[in-house]
């Protein structure tokens, strides 16, 4: 963190006093921290332990200017590589995700264009409350990252979610924000995404829900982690990341052909897309007519990219096996069958999302998500944005390569 400038907020809860760890930890691991305290904070932790172990005055009141040649919430907005709030209440969540600034730390908040992390801590009802959850889904896909609050002992006397994580939780969460990007650099790396399109006449098909977002945030990171990306791209509304190689296909057909014709060149791989496990039989070359009550239409298998993939890297014991990462789209018992299609499809990391869970899966910014390597679970990400899990499936990745 040497050389960094952190903007570190505390808010008004009795987690405060956890903030006091945390500076220090951010200090010790070299950051220059800049402490903006609410109101709310200040009556739980004085300014004066901030200050000391910051080694810097402590904002507290937007209207107090003590430097006339900045306006200070612009001015430490602008410096901040990354802003931390912790503990971030009920309170500030709202106000970020109303657009809300009306004090040293929300004004901040809103002018700065650096990455945010926050850290809730509230009573468990106050967490799970609609409105929280609203806020909470709206900041992460916005691309706010959380840590989320771990469960136990509250100080209201509940028991539940709602606990800040620990100071040193938050601390690497911040340093892996900040860590270099060229993770993936000098790697070829395809990625898929989107939904297939299987046509029954010229006029219509059928497809699924997938917007592609989850891939393009794979595409999109792993080209600033520094890799060279193709990204084979189905229907998608969404506009695809810049600087990667766009290559659009419409079948699951037309996107095995893609993906297989670059085995033997691709570093990795990765199948983010959702690929249609059946065709219609019969593909019609004109529109079909009206005839009858009722219309049956015969499916057949399309071929399994991913089990292709696995088949040719078992055959090609010494050829240039790419790393493989799956994705596994289920409704329950998402550990079971994660890991069978891991085995089954031979990947490197299996990434599950379970897309019954509200902020999960199909449509949205933000996933929750399950990542497996052969040996059983890896890491459980909580509901992100897209781009934080895709970031997270990338480091996670890097350091298995590294390993391998
Ligand atoms: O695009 P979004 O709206 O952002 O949504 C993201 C997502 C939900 C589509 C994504 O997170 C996801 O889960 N993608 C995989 C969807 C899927 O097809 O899952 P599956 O469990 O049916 O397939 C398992 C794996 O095999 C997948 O990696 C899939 O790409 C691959 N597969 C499946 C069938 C097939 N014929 N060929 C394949 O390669």
């Amino acid at each position: 963190m040497t050389g960094k400038t952190i903007v570190l907020g505390i808010s008004g809860g009795i987690a405060a006093y956890k903030a006091a760890t945390l500076c220090s930890r951010l200090v010790s691991w070299g950051a220059q921290v800049r402490v903006i305290m609410t109101d709310g904070a200040a009556r739980f932790v004085t300014p004066l332990t901030l200050q000391t172990l910051s080694r810097h005055p402590v904002a507290t009141d937007v209207f107090d200017e003590r430097d006339p040649s900045v306006v200070q919430h612009i001015d430490w907005a602008d410096a901040a590589d990354l802003v931390i709030v912790a503990p971030a209440t009920a309170n500030v969540i709202g106000k970020m995700a109303a657009g809300i600034a009306d004090d040293m730390l929300s004004t901040t908040l809103l002018a700065t264009t650096a990455p945010i992390v926050v850290a809730p801590a509230m009573n468990v009802h106050m967490w799970e409350h609609p409105a929280v959850v609203d806020n909470v889904l709206k900041l992460a896909s916005r691309g706010v990252r959380f840590v989320e609050p771990g469960t136990g002992q509250l100080a209201c006397g509940y028991v539940g979610k709602g606990r800040l994580a620990e100071p040193e939780e938050i601390a690497e969460a911040a340093a892996s924000l900040l860590a270099g990007p060229r993770l993936l650099a000098g790697l070829k790396i395809v990625v898929t995404a989107g939904g297939t399109v299987e046509r029954i006449d010229p006029v219509r098909y059928v497809t699924n829900d997938s917007s592609g977002k989850m891939g393009f945030a794979l595409a999109e990171t792993a080209r600033e982690y520094g890799a060279e990306v193709t990204l084979i791209c189905a229907r998608t509304d969404e506009r695809p990341p810049g600087g990667v190689n766009v290559v659009r296909v419409e079948s699951a057909a037309d996107m095995f052909d893609e993906v297989t014709k670059r085995l033997g060149d691709a570093d990795v791989i990765v199948k983010a897309a959702a690929v249609a496990d059946y065709r219609p039989l019969v593909r019609h070359d004109t529109k079909m007519k009206k005839d009858g009550e009722t219309l049956t239409v015969e499916f057949v298998r399309n071929p399994d990219i991913l089990q292709a993939i696995g088949d040719w890297k078992a055959a090609h014991p010494d050829g240039k096996a790419p790393f493989t990462i799956g994705f596994a789209a289920e409704t329950g018992d998402l550990e079971k069958y994660a890991m069978d299609k891991l085995k089954r499809k031979k990947c490197d990391l299996i990434v599950a999302n379970d897309v019954s869970l509200p902020g999960a899966g199909f449509g949205t910014d933000t996933n929750i998500a399950s990542v497996y390597a052969p040996e059983g679970l890896v890491e459980s990400i909580p509901l992100s944005a897209k781009r934080w899990v895709a970031e997270r499936i990338w480091q996670l990745a890097a350091e298995r390569m590294k390993q391998a």
